[in-house]
């Protein structure tokens, strides 16, 4: 099969595409024919090495953790899914080698969920780690109807998320943001800031008390201001930085797979609860820069890689 891959780990300039051995199908895994696999920021970090120190990695190495596709073989102790089905998973295994911007993915039983028919699959490949991610950080957060919840990158993947399922939960929320997305989160019924040496009183100015809950997606002076932001009792959940419980009594959120929570999170999305965004959509052949575009930090929404 064709997949982008790295043989050394110098980022997204080192993709390329190539042929590897077809998965197998363990008996605990659902072989998917990639319709669609959406980037996320691990995704380049990972070719950097990034991630080395966490998790086993081996050359050469296919990134990619998300996927959307139709089911083309099924482990014998798998039940609920047949060929023919179309899925989307957070595919992330226990090493990191046969990812997900490949022809055929091998994805393990804890991690597909059924696609409902009116979800295109690129918009099924751009909800699971980004989707899941939002919604544990809101659990974390420990959030109630009626807070105020400020969402740090509100425009990107994971952000876009958080600030729908927050106001689905009945939250004014507030999202930090470069002035060229401000009218994009308006348009997802959050309050726009921007971020940068004024964080504090661009935040205060919208919610004078504080706020009772952050979701913190950028760390680094975003997440330092955290005293400055919360209100009493107020919590903070961050996907960046593990200090979060030590310096603020906060969460730190890793995303893991959940079938429940995936099949939810692609209901939301048929019943046109959830809006997801593709900023673009990359070919398999180009994927390095799908890549690339990642890398620049600005992405509205998701990148998404496609099969043809
Ligand atoms: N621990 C986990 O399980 C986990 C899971 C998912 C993601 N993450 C991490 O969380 C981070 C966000 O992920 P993502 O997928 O949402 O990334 P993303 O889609 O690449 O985020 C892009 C967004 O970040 C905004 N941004 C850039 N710098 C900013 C700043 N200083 N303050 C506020 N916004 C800023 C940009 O908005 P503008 O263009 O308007 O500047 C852009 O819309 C990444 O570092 C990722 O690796 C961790």
């Amino acid at each position: 099969m064709k997949a982008a891959a790295i043989r050394s780990f110098e980022g997204p300039d080192a993709v390329e595409i190539t042929d590897h051995d077809n998965p197998l199908v363990g008996p605990d895994t659902v072989l998917v024919e990639m319709a669609a696999a959406g980037v996320n920021p691990v995704d380049w970090k990972i070719l950097y090495g990034g991630m080395q120190g966490a998790i086993p990695h081996h050359l050469p190495l296919i990134p990619g953790w998300d996927v959307a596709g139709n089911v083309v073989g099924v482990g014998p102790a798998v039940e609920g899914v047949r060929p023919g089905d179309r899925v989307a998973a957070y595919a992330r295994k226990d090493h990191v080698r046969d990812g997900t911007f490949a022809e055929l993915v091998s994805v393990p039983d804890r991690a597909w969920a059924h696609v409902p028919d009116s979800v295109e699959l690129d918009v099924a490949a751009s909800v699971p780690l980004a989707g899941m991610t939002a919604d544990q950080l809101i659990d974390a957060s420990g959030m109630a109807m009626g807070d105020t919840v400020l969402v740090h990158a509100a425009a990107g993947g994971v952000g876009s998320f958080a600030v729908q399922l927050a106001r689905l939960r009945g939250a004014t929320v507030i999202g930090t943001a470069s002035e060229r997305n401000h009218d994009y989160l308006r348009s997802l019924g959050t309050t726009p800031v921007t971020y940068g040496e004024d964080l504090v009183a661009n935040v205060r100015s919208v919610a004078p008390d504080g706020v009772d809950a952050i979701i913190d997606l950028v760390g680094g002076d975003a997440l330092d201001a955290t005293p400055e932001l919360l209100a009493e009792e107020g919590h903070v959940a961050s996907v960046i930085d593990p200090e979060v419980k030590e310096r603020f009594g906060g969460s730190y959120v890793f995303c893991g797979a959940d079938r429940a929570r995936l099949t939810r999170l692609l209901h939301q999305v048929a019943e046109g609860d959830l809006r997801v965004e593709i900023a673009e959509r990359f070919p398999l052949d180009h994927a390095k820069d799908a890549l690339q575009t990642s890398e620049g930090g600005h992405v509205r929404g998701k990148v998404v890689v496609t099969s043809t």
